[in-house]
């Protein structure tokens, strides 16, 4: 039987983190043997909020090297790719949008929050950014999208999008677009910020000492778990709803030494956090450590990743354009002559 697909991407808009890695990039790499894989920067949608030119490349091909260093290789079938080097993505990225009301959009809580945020020079880009993403998806026909939780309203808007091409320009025998479904672990789905418990790890907080970069060397690992936020009672454990600093600290430690929650749970049971502080800040260090060999060699040969792309490009491209020829036949468009 042939594998299943599946897709996803990141936007490369600063240095991945731990909620990244958790959320996303660590199960994509459990994964990549079991299905056909299809992964790309987000460079496209990393424009929606204000950018800087000189770095918006860069930071591409560092997130391309840190899905290499995690561990994605062609060689277990993952197709790697830059979104933007696709221009079916943003071809059929407009043919969504038309179809999408604008009530959809509008009730996006990513929309608002980011809206919010941004003050009054929220750009269309921001608004109209999901039907892109419902074009990433729905342009490599994928069985499943492995994200974070805090994708799943994304998601579910892909799932209309396509309905309403369905039933607007395709038959029930012959569908146009084929139906993703989500992918989302419950654990590690929300890694919190280690300054509030309460709000998710984020590229976007302004503050450094809230999130753990994967790049982020020992003491500087050991600075932010020494300052990151805990509570003053003895005693850890999993599921307090008034100890969220301490949930999110104990399943971090849990996933990285990959132990199960009831080990977790004893063993700490009678923990204080002068005792558990050094021994997640060595487990996060160790778990780090062989990403950040890896990143090292990888970004001091070019070649590596240049190969890399342009073969993922090669690959994605002509699938991405074969759905687009569908789509757009199926709303009427001739082909050009
Ligand atoms: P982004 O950094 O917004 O491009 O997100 C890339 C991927 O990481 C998506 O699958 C997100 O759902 C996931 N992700 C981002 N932040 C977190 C977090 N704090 N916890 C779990 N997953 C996350
Ligand atoms: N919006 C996603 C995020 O912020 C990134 C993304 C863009 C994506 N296109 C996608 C994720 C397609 C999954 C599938 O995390």
């Amino acid at each position: 039987m042939a594998k299943q697909r599946i897709l996803s991407g990141i936007q490369p808009t600063g240095e991945l983190h731990l909620g990244n890695y958790l959320g996303a990039l660590r199960n994509w790499v459990e994964m990549q043997k079991d299905y056909e894989s299809f992964l790309f920067m987000a460079d496209l949608h990393a424009i929606t909020v204000s950018h800087d030119p000189a770095v918006l490349a860069e930071n591409t091909y560092k997130t391309a090297a840190i899905y290499l260093a995690c561990g994605l290789t062609a060689e277990q079938d993952s197709t790697i790719f830059v979104q933007s080097h696709i221009p079916a993505h943003s071809e059929l990225g407009w043919l969504l949008t038309c179809v999408t009301p604008l009530n959809w959009l509008q009730d996006m809580v990513q929309f608002k929050e980011k809206a919010v945020r941004q003050g009054e020079n929220v750009g269309a880009g921001l608004l109209c950014y999901p039907a892109l993403q419902a074009a990433d998806i729905l342009l490599y026909d994928p069985d499943k999208v492995p994200v974070g939780e805090d994708q799943k309203q994304h998601l579910e808007l892909t799932r209309d999008i396509a309905v309403r091409i369905n039933h607007q320009f395709g038959t029930s025998e012959t569908p146009v677009l084929k139906m993703p479904e989500p992918m989302i672990r419950k654990e590690g789905a929300r890694v919190m910020s280690l300054s509030d418990g309460t709000r998710k790890m984020s590229k976007s907080d302004p503050s450094e000492l809230s999130r753990i970069n994967l790049l982020d060397p020992p003491d500087l690992i050991k600075k932010k778990i020494k300052k990151c936020k805990t509570d003053p009672v003895r005693g850890l454990e999993f599921d307090n709803p008034d100890r969220p600093e301490c949930n999110n600290l104990l399943t971090l430690y849990m996933l990285l030494s990959s132990q199960t929650k009831e080990t977790v749970a004893q063993d700490c049971a009678d923990m204080g956090w002068g005792q558990f502080k050094p021994l997640l800040t060595d487990t996060i260090v160790e778990a780090l450590k062989p990403i950040q060999e890896r990143y090292a060699e990888i970004t001091q040969d070019k070649t590596i990743l240049e190969s890399v792309l342009r073969d993922g490009n090669e690959k994605a491209a002509a699938i991405a354009n074969q759905t687009l020829s569908r789509v757009k036949q199926s709303m009427g468009y001739s082909r050009p002559l």
